[in-house]
């Protein structure tokens, strides 16, 4: 009998009936974009929920580029970022007229850490501009961390938080998290930028539209960003459903840690934070793992692929040695971790995994 395939992911934006509403005030209101009414009901609600102003974005890979650019680095110039992250980030780097410079991330977390960027800095091979740290899969950023960091370091800071948006913390620096289909809280696509300082914060609105700030000349090197009225339709619709959706995906998560073996466990997930990206290190190599868990029928993801060193786009970026990076390619495989996984699937998922 052929194996009914797992997904990786099945992604469940709000419904038809929790749309119209807010559809109906758009109908009314007939503003469909620049910060209509309900981009900035949905910028209140983040800005009530994470206690910093947010800036609603049309995706993170865009709200990234207009955090660098509200911060005017030198173009030409270099931009700190782990290898270990999505393409996006590279991507970002480069629209803000940067040059992404890869380095190497802590051997457990995954991530950049202040620590590690002040060492990196010292061995630069060109002018530092920016930094850009990447929250891996979920994890909450060090927002003291890079606070303090960019205050000593005099370097504009951007941190790539796009899968974090139920452990994010404010932070003076930006911080950009995505609404895509995929995220734990989807709108489609569509993102924010999260900034505790109210001036910078202004200049990231302004660098996500054409640079205008109270006028129509523009100030300074921007991008059209912004998120139009009908995406922030369906990102009020999921943030009013939050407080289910979280409490849905911490279940999943908590049926998932008794049915997986303990070494398959990232480190501190769903203890304080729910993600739905379950990236397992398996100490037999991902390759295999995903051959063996292909034959059973799950389907898995290598989100980051090998990193960014490894890419054609960014082949020829400057870099740090990356042994860390390195290893964490080979081990890390995205397993399934969605609200359609019933017993027989976390059963099935578990047994296979176990086998690897
Ligand atoms: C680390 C990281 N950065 C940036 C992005 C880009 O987000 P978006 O699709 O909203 O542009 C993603 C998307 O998955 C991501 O994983």
């Amino acid at each position: 009998m052929d194996l009914v395939c797992i997904p990786i992911l099945r992604p469940r934006l709000p419904d038809t009936d929790a749309l119209i509403p807010y559809l109906r005030r758009i109908d009314a209101a007939r503003t469909y974009s620049n910060m209509g009414p309900l981009a900035c009901e949905l910028a209140a609600a983040l800005q009530e929920r994470f206690a910093a102003i947010a800036v609603p974005v049309a995706n993170a890979t865009l709200g990234l580029a207009a955090a660098l650019l509200a911060q005017a680095p030198r173009p030409g110039h270099l931009c700190m970022v782990p290898s270990w992250t999505f393409a996006a980030s590279g991507h970002a780097i480069r629209a803000a007229g940067l040059e992404p410079w890869l380095v190497d991330v802590d051997p457990d977390s995954g991530a950049l850490t202040p620590d590690r960027a002040d060492r990196a800095l010292r061995h630069a091979p060109g002018p530092v501009a920016a930094v850009m740290p990447v929250a891996p899969f979920g994890a909450a950023p060090d927002a003291a961390g890079w606070d303090d960091f960019a205050r000593r370091s005099g370097r504009a800071v951007v941190v790539d938080a796009a899968a974090s948006f139920d452990s994010l913390r404010a932070a003076a620096v930006p911080q950009v998290v995505s609404l895509h289909a995929t995220k734990v809280l989807g709108a489609g696509e569509g993102g924010f930028v999260l900034c505790g300082d109210p001036d910078l914060a202004r200049r990231v609105g302004a660098a996500c539209n054409f640079g205008f700030a109270g006028s129509r000349s523009a100030s300074l090197r921007a991008l059209n960003a912004k998120m139009s009225e009908y995406h922030a339709a369906i990102a009020l619709a999921a943030l009013a459903a939050w407080p289910r959706t979280r409490d849905a995906h911490a279940d999943l998560l908590s049926r998932l840690k008794q049915a997986l073996p303990d070494w398959a466990w990232p480190t501190g997930l769903g203890d304080a934070h729910v993600t739905n990206t379950l990236v397992a290190r398996f100490p037999m190599g991902a390759d295999r793992a995903e051959a063996h868990l292909t034959r059973h029928g799950i389907e898995t993801r290598r989100w980051w692929g090998m990193g960014l060193h490894r890419q054609p786009a960014f082949a020829d970026c400057p870099r740090q040695d990356l042994p860390n990076t390195e290893r964490l390619a080979g081990l890390s495989l995205g397993l399934p971790c969605h609200l359609d996984l019933g017993a027989d699937d976390i059963r099935r998922l578990a047994d296979s995994v176990a086998g690897v």
